[in-house]
């Protein structure tokens, strides 16, 4: 991505609205009116065949007519025109065009819009939208849109998908002193996407927190990457989050894979922090664009009130930053600034009688003490008492103990007085909220941050010995008999193939031969049936465990031929296969979708009643490092099961962690063939014993 181009996008020294217009409440005039308002110092050109002049600028008939550099074209004409217009910026040498114009691929005119992103690219144009309000740029004196005024100033830039929202979102923000620097719509991203955005502000001076809405990611993968290498903190609320796809799902792993979990999953690896709704997008935007990351959780309450101070210990605790009391040292100190009935454990209650003094001199002392990581400080508004004072008390200790790379946070509960003081603290860099739990929540966003940080650089594993060579020619072959559906010892070969370790399988055509294979592997054994036709083996009757001798392997032989015949006459019968009978272990499930949006995406979690009923499952879009493998045993709500309870030894997590790499690499490397795939059940041994994958299934993408 070339950031001169977007530079001329979103910063535009020159810009020239076409369509505009000298009809009051039309976009094309709210555009150039903007302009104005938000006292933009760049050039100015409407463009209008009717019109000399508009709101005071010279009026060209055609964009070519200008014969002066332009950055960026804003088109607000009827999308009939647009493509026309195109190829005239192109011959104007515009740098890009923002296209508020509506109509285009959201209506099902894909096509068109394909059109006009191709003609511009022709031209050497990058297109932001169609269907977008526009770019509106505090520090650059820009509002090129028809958003209504200029966002209140800040330190974030926020990148929309809906255009409405991002209107809704400049006024609410503004009532409620949440600054941004930008915003920008980016509508049917039918070429300027997330990822473009997301590369532009990690490199713009005046933004220190990106901050997304999104409904769906075109190129995921491209989100992913570009979101581990930036530098700044990146929060991102996403809607829409519905299962999708479920239904047509032919394995397990396709049918829990809902967009919300494999979202949730990407935003963890790409180093993006969640928000709940639009209040916790702005809130935690709030505290990411002001303050460090918090590098453990020890945070430390500073309040006049027990109230607050026990909702902001419930939320801590809530938002997985609990708090711990401080040390006797901390409470010594502290107590030199409270009555005999306050408190110095944590929260530490100054009492009701507490004073811009006590204020000032405990945020003072506690934010300077190795022990305190992130300080948040909590006021109920009283009448001996003066808001603002507090505010200032509190700001003063911060800026004399030198301190920088500490979060605070803090919330007033009062009323006008309160309101004023918070967006003074605001404006003087500390995030400020109406309630404890937002300020607990915003501690949480940057104790978050610090942990996604910490992994975000850890370098992907792959496996150096794997045989991608043997594995396609399997696929070919199933390929080449027009199937999609491999084989359990077809699946089996492709995972071993990959360094999965896999129970002993061979493929018998008749009962001798079934007897001669179970001797080969040795009893006990497991028999089950092969058909392309039947991919639920149980519920057939076509699986039998725990055969021990040659009579056994002659009964369960001729039953499950039976069976299958009666569960599907036609069915074409590959034989019986003969499989060791690996000892019992802990059931876990592993499997593998393409997701739409992500791409090759790993799912694990527990079998049998944790998969089938509570769904306790995670997901992780490949390839990922280790220690993201291992954090993904830790992921499910069964993880106490791996690590061992109620007296049972704990399993081989490492072998597993291990299985998690290897899969992950498997099917990173055959992504343009699996399209999904199980190894279920996989049996994990108590530790230092390893697993086995005890039955795999393959389905290969349509060609
Ligand atoms: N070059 C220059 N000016 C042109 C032109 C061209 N090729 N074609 C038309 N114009 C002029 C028109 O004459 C008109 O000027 P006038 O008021 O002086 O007559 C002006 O451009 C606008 O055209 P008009 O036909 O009046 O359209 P409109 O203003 O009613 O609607 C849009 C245009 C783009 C606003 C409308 O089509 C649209 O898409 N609206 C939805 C936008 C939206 O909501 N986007 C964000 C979604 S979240």
């Amino acid at each position: 991505m070339d950031i001169d181009t977007l530079n001329g996008l979103f910063k535009p020294k020159s810009v020239a609205v076409i369509g505009a217009s000298s009809t009051v409440g039309k976009i094309g005039h709210t555009v150039v009116l903007n302009l104005t308002e938000s006292k933009y110092e760049g050039n100015v050109y409407p463009i209008n065949p009717k019109a000399d002049e508009i709101l005071g600028f010279k009026c060209y008939p055609t964009i070519q007519d200008v014969k002066k550099p332009i950055d960026l074209a804003i088109i607000t004409i009827p999308a009939k025109f647009v493509s026309d217009t195109i190829d005239e910026c192109g011959k104007a040498g515009v740098k890009g065009v923002a296209i508020i114009t509506s109509g285009f691929a959201e209506v099902g005119l894909v096509d068109l819009e394909k059109e006009i992103v191709e003609k511009a690219h022709s031209y050497g144009m990058r297109v932001l939208g169609p269907n977008i309000v526009g770019i509106l740029s505090n520090s650059d004196k820009f509002n090129g849109s028809f958003a209504p005024f200029l966002p209140f100033n800040g330190k974030g830039s926020l990148v929309s998908q809906s255009g409405a929202l991002l209107i809704g979102i400049d006024a609410a923000t503004y009532m409620r002193g949440i600054g941004f620097d930008k915003l920008i719509s980016i509508g049917n991203m039918s070429d300027v996407n997330f990822a473009d955005t997301i590369e532009f502000l990690d490199n713009d001076p005046n933004t220190s927190c990106i901050s997304l809405y999104i409904e769906g990611f075109k190129d995921g993968r491209r989100v992913i990457d570009v979101s581990r290498k930036a530098k700044k903190p990146i929060v991102a609320l996403k809607s829409g989050v519905s299962a999708h796809g479920a239904a047509a799902a032919a394995s397990h792993t396709g049918s829990l894979a809902g967009a919300a979990k494999v979202y949730k999953s990407a935003f963890a690896q790409a180093g993006i922090i969640q928000a709940e709704d639009l209040d916790n997008l702005f809130d935690r935007t709030l505290a990411l664009s002001l303050q460090p990351p918090l590098k453990n959780d020890n945070v430390l309450i500073i309040t006049n009130g027990g109230g607050v101070g026990v909702l902001g210990t419930d939320a801590a605790e809530k938002y997985g930053i609990p708090l711990k009391f401080a040390p006797e040292d901390v409470q010594e100190e502290l107590k030199k600034h409270m009555p005999e009935f306050g408190s110095a454990k944590n929260p530490v209650d100054l009492t009701g009688m507490a004073g811009n003094e006590w204020y000032f001199e405990t945020v003072n002392f506690s934010i300077s003490h190795k022990w305190v990581q992130g300080l948040v400080v909590l006021y109920c508004e009283t009448a001996m008492t003066d808001p603002m004072g507090i505010a200032q008390a509190i700001k003063e200790a911060v800026v004399k103990s030198g301190i920088k790379d500490k979060p605070v946070a803090v919330s007033f509960v009062g009323g006008e007085r309160s309101e004023k003081a918070m967006h003074w603290l605001v404006e003087n860099g500390i995030p400020a909220y109406q309630a404890p739990d937002i300020a607990l929540n915003a501690m949480a966003a940057l104790r978050e941050y610090a942990i996604i940080r910490e992994s975000a650089n850890d370098e992907p594993f792959t496996y150096a010995k794997a045989d991608k060579k043997l594995a396609m020619e399997v696929i070919n072959k199933a390929r080449s008999e027009n199937r999609n559906a491999l084989t359990e010892i077809e699946a089996k070969e492709i995972f071993s193939a990959y360094g999965m370790p896999v129970t002993k399988v061979k493929l018998s055509t008749s009962e001798e031969e079934a007897v001669k294979f179970a001797e080969e592997i040795g009893f006990p054994v497991v028999m089950k049936i092969v058909s392309p036709d039947i991919l639920h083996k149980s519920d057939a009757g076509g699986v039998k465990v725990n055969i021990t001798d040659e009579k056994g392997v002659r009964e369960a032989y001729k039953e499950i031929m039976k069976n299958a015949k009666a569960y599907k006459a036609d069915a074409n019968i590959h034989g019986i296969v003969i499989q060791e009978m690996a000892p019992w272990g802990t059931e876990v499930i592993l499997g593998s979708v393409n997701d739409p949006t992500f791409g090759p995406t790993l799912m694990f979690g527990l079998g049998g009643i944790f998969v089938e009923v509570m769904k306790d499952v995670t997901f992780k879009v490949a390839p990922f490092s280790a220690k993201q493998a291992e954090s993904m045993l830790t992921e499910i709500k069964a993880a106490p099961i791996l690590a061992g309870t109620r007296g049972e030894k704990p399993r081989d997590r490492k072998m597993l962690a291990n299985t998690i790499c290897l899969y992950a690499n498997m099917i990173v490397d055959l992504k343009d063939e699996i399209s999904e795939s199980d190894a279920n059940p996989v049996l994990v041994y108590e530790e230092g014993s390893g697993l086995k994958v005890a039955d795999a299934r393959i389905i290969l993408k349509k060609k």
